[in-house]
């Protein structure tokens, strides 16, 4: 067993020669932040101040051969090989939502989209599931493999009996998604693990926030709008303030907005919410939204991003461009850009 420290907060943990880094600090309740668990969106980076580690395989879009040279490592794919010392952040009371494997039954399906599906899983009545908006689950499938899907629904909003929703875009030849468009019916039951990841709000801060989905990214998105909302009907009396959000929100074609009604009439409710959707490909006559790229708009309103927080879920090309222009551009602070990729095999498979 190594001895790893983990600064500035001080935390230690002991990790075996053969397990990651990040699973030794999961057993621990150390929160060491991740997203993808395998070495291919970069949420899990940081940096050994001291000590050996063995990097495994990974995609050199999270974790380029430069940043390796200058002591980077994802915690999530990386061995110690003696007593380390990270630099990281830490994510707080992740260990208050414990993660568990459960079957779940599907509960509804439906079309939001012609490529995106609302998949409805009723959770077991018997554990009680607790999670943050804008985390996701894992899907278990049979022969092994594991898929990830961020929960839509927020927390207060389950219904009875409590069930979550996903939002599920087609990948023709995808092994899940082929599934989901095919042959899954309602009352099926399929096992998930969970809640997963360090995607949600940080409550400890009152900067002004941006949140910018492209696709089926709107997914934790939403769910954090509804729990933003939420909190802010129930606040109690001397409660801080409401923070702004402004929701960024792109497709190529205007159906790929799939809930563009939803977001309008959630700006029409919440005067301190913005909507603003954003058209990569064709627009539709007389189109009063933006045209480009989702982030492009970001940069052309806020030039100035370095009093906001940025909440960022995608595809993994939006979800790197805007944290490299933000960051570079736009003033943005590193550890002001939270982010879930939304890699798949295909990406995987680019190396
Ligand atoms: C944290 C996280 C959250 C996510 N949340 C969501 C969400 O809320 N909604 C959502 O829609 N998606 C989400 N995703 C993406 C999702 O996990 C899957 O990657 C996606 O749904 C595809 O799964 P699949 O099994 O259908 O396709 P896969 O089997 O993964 O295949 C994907 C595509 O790649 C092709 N492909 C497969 N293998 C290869 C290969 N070796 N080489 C080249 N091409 C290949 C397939 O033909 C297919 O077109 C999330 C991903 C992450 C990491
Ligand atoms: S690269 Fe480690 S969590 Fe995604």
């Amino acid at each position: 067993m190594f001895r790893i420290e983990v600064q500035p907060a001080g935390l230690t943990f002991e990790s075996a020669p053969e397990d990651t880094l990040l699973h030794s600090a999961q057993l621990a309740r150390v929160g060491l932040p991740y997203g993808c668990q395998d070495g291919a969106c970069g949420s899990c980076k940081c940096k050994v101040l001291s000590g050996q580690v063995e990097q495994g395989p990974h995609q050199s879009s999270a974790l380029s051969a430069q940043e390796e040279a200058e002591g980077w490592i994802l915690s999530c794919t990386s061995r110690a090989r003696s007593d380390v010392v990270l630099e990281a952040r830490i994510v707080a009371g992740l260990a208050d939502y414990p993660v568990s494997k459960m079957p779940v039954r599907v509960q509804a399906l439906e079309r939001l989209a012609d490529d995106v599906m609302r998949v409805r899983l009723q959770l077991p009545a018997t554990s009680p599931f607790r999670f943050r908006a804008g985390q996701y689950v894992d899907v278990l499938l049979r022969n092994g493999d594991r898929r990830s899907y961020s929960m839509a629904s927020a927390p207060h909003d389950l219904g009875e009996p409590a069930a979550v929703d996903f939002h599920i875009r087609h990948l023709p030849g995808g092994a899940f998604t082929d599934h989901v468009f095919g042959a899954m019916k309602e009352r099926q039951i399929q096992r998930i693990e969970g809640p997963l990841g360090t995607f949600f709000l940080r409550d400890d801060s009152s900067k002004p926030m941006i949140f910018l989905g492209s696709g089926t990214g709107f997914a934790p998105l939403k769910a954090m709008l509804d729990d933003w909302a939420h909190k802010a009907q129930t606040a109690e009396a001397g409660a801080p303030a409401q923070r702004p959000v402004t929701l960024y929100w792109g497709g190529r074609r205007l159906s790929d907005l799939y809930m563009h009604d939803w977001c309008e009439q959630f700006a029409a409710n919440n005067p301190l919410m913005r909507y603003v959707p954003v058209l990569s490909d064709s627009a539709p006559e007389g189109w009063k939204g933006r045209t480009g790229f989702v982030h492009h708009a970001v940069m052309a309103d806020f030039p100035d991003l370095s009093a906001h927080e940025v909440y960022a879920c995608g595809v993994p090309i939006m979800v790197d461009s805007a944290r490299a222009d933000f960051t570079a551009k736009c003033g943005l602070p590193a550890d002001a850009f939270y982010a879930d990729s939304f890699v798949s095999e295909a990406d995987k498979a680019k190396g």
